[in-house]
């Protein structure tokens, strides 16, 4: 049996297996997520920073940046960064695999910019925090504290960047988790000044027309 959560998360499933993926996908924990990396089960990584992205990075002024990615999977993003000269980087993971992936990839990247844990743990104060597949990986149970843990990590002024599913993906079971830009509105208003929160026209093929760059702002004190 097969069960497409998108293209992109594809994972091919016994009918054993795909029951405890649909009661894993309620507790989507450390060792879900280990599980995944350990299986190759990595649909969704797309083997390049994603192209809006790296669109935002060029235009960025200040290579001083204190930036954040969580839920960093393989760490294209971080990657490019780093290879732009951002320095005050850290690169956040909750698989230990994931993370054992990046140092392999990365040797230089210094280890105490890299973490091993949950975002919703995590504390420290970033001008830009970068989003890629990491809300849609969350159960929509942990939107308001997704949004609320943003709100807390940057400093004020600082950027919420990123890219969000804009498709609702309703009928499965588990992760990646759809949405919507009037959910998206809703959720983060309240705490954010909204940028940007359009279609961008430079996603990979199959997420064309699937996905929207967000642009949230910490208001400043
Ligand atoms: C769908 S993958 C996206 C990886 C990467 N951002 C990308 O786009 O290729 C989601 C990643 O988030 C990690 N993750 C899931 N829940 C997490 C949490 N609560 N804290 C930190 N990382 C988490 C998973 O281990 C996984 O690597």
């Amino acid at each position: 049996m097969t069960c497409l959560f998108d293209n992109y998360f594809a994972i091919p499933l016994t009918a054993h297996t795909y029951c405890k993926t649909i009661e894993m996908a309620f507790s989507l924990d450390a060792a879900y997520w280990q599980e995944r990396w350990q299986q190759g089960a990595t649909g969704w990584d797309i083997g390049q920073v994603a192209p809006p992205l790296q669109q935002f990075f060029d235009q960025l002024p200040q290579s001083s940046l204190r930036i954040l990615v969580p839920g960093a999977g393989s760490g294209y993003e971080a990657q490019y960064l780093w290879d732009k000269g951002f320095r005050q980087l850290v690169v956040l993971d909750i698989a230990p695999a994931a993370i054992e992936a990046f140092r392999q990839r990365m040797p230089q990247f210094p280890e105490s910019q890299i973490v091993c844990g949950n975002f919703f743990d995590h504390r420290g104060e970033y001008d830009l925090i970068v989003e890629h597949t990491f809300f849609c990986a969350l159960h929509p149970s942990l939107r308001s504290a997704y949004a609320e843990q943003m709100f807390n990590l940057l400093a004020p002024g600082g950027l919420l960047a990123g890219l969000l599913f804009d498709d609702p993906m309703t009928d499965q079971p588990g992760p990646p988790f759809g949405g919507r830009r009037d959910e998206y509105l809703q959720l983060f208003s309240p705490r954010f000044q909204i940028l940007t929160l359009e279609r961008t026209e430079h996603s990979i093929a199959p997420r064309l027309g699937r996905e929207l760059f967000v642009l949230l702002k910490k208001p400043n004190r």
